[in-house]
């Protein structure tokens, strides 16, 4: 490998510092830029604890693009930039729709930006299965319709999909890929990283963990009178050590392409499972009853949404090698694990 260096923005975060450990795995030196709004610092540690190499880290925010050219010249050759950085809560981005706007765009704009300047050619972003809405045809592929996206967050993922391919038009250089992420849950099984939500969770397995250990009373389930055999939603749980996978089958690939492309990727298992076998198949798993009650609906949910993961499965050569079970199973003991942190 030529350039074994690669930028990873929100490195610290969930699936970033997973992907940082995949990428030591494979050969690469990652360099993390994050500024730590949503992220942890002793997670760098942590992923030194499981790989042996400790990423060098570049405290600044994404957007700020002046900080960022002096220290990326530095740098030398990079094989590319692996962009998670944004802003994420569905329901905050509705409170404050400006936050999420400039935060996400420009951050992917100033990234983009690096880009051109240092002839870095190699772009992976994290996108999302919501820029899909409620699909008309299930399993969801790449050519499904994007639908109007139903809260500020989903218009920044959509919006800065459009913003790589204009660069591609202008850039026949650039190689790029949006990686579109059905529902990443679970840990790494050593329960030395896993996600960290600010405040109260609002994902499905976050919370049943944060419930089973007893730092929420009970779990709701939004609705069970949706139109699925058991009457709650159903969504492709994808491990987050399988989705990391994929990110270095991602730069792998694109380093071999010879020419400049954009392509756009699902990724997710393949299968649905609903909220009622999500909480079944965690109760067997950890031995637990949960404390579970059906609520009203959540507005804005969608039914339910699951992948067709043939294109990633034939172009990147990845598939997912990991069930539900291992995730929730992981992310019980990551959950475990912060109990006796504290
Ligand atoms: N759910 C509950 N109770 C809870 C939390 C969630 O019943 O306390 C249900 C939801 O109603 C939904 C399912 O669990 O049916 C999954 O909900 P999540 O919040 O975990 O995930 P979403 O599918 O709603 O959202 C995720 C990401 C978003 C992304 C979206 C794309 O969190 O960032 O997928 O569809 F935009």
């Amino acid at each position: 490998m030529d350039n074994k260096k690669i930028i990873v923005t929100g490195g610290a975060g969930y699936i970033g510092s997973h992907t940082c450990v995949e990428l030591i795995n494979a050969g690469f030196e990652p360099v993390i830029i994050d500024n730590f709004f949503n992220s942890e610092k002793f997670i760098v540690d942590r992923i030194e604890q499981i790989t042996g190499f400790k990423p060098s880290v570049i405290e600044a925010d994404c957007a700020d693009l002046n900080t960022l050219s002096s220290v990326v010249e530095d740098l030398g050759g990079l094989a590319g930039i692996i962009h998670f950085a944004a802003y994420k809560a569905v329901g905050e981005s509705t409170a404050k729709p400006l936050d999420y706007y400039y935060n996400n765009i420009a951050s992917t704009t100033a990234m983009l930006k690096l880009m051109e300047i240092f002839n870095i050619h190699n772009f992976v972003f994290s996108s999302s299965c919501t820029v899909y809405g409620q699909p008309d045809v299930l399993p969801v592929t790449e050519e499904s319709p994007v639908k109007k996206a139903e809260s500020p967050y989903g218009r920044t993922k959509q919006v800065c999909e459009d913003v790589i391919a204009d660069f591609k038009k202008a850039n026949e250089d650039l190689r790029a890929v949006s990686l579109r992420y059905f529902n990443p849950i679970g840990a790494h099984p050593s329960a030395l990283i896993g996600e960290l939500p600010l405040g109260i969770p609002n994902n499905l397995v976050p919370f049943i963990t944060q419930a089973a250990i007893g730092l929420r009373d009970h779990l709701t389930v939004f609705g069970d009178d949706y139109d699925t055999p058991d009457g709650t939603c159903i969504r492709d749980y994808i491990h987050v050590v399988d989705l990391a996978k994929a990110h270095v089958a991602a730069i792998k690939y694109l380093i071999d392409q010879e020419k400049g492309l954009y392509n756009i990727f699902n990724l997710g298992t393949g299968q649905g499972n609903s909220v009622l076998e999500v909480i079944k198949t965690f109760e067997k798993v950890v031995g637990q009853n949960l404390d579970y009650r059906i609520g009203p609906r959540r507005p804005g949910d969608v039914v339910q949404v699951y992948a067709d993961v043939s294109k990633a499965n034939e172009q990147l050569g990845w598939k997912t090698g990991l069930s539900l079970e291992d995730a929730l199973r992981d992310a019980w003991r990551w959950e475990n694990s912060l109990k006796e942190k504290k």
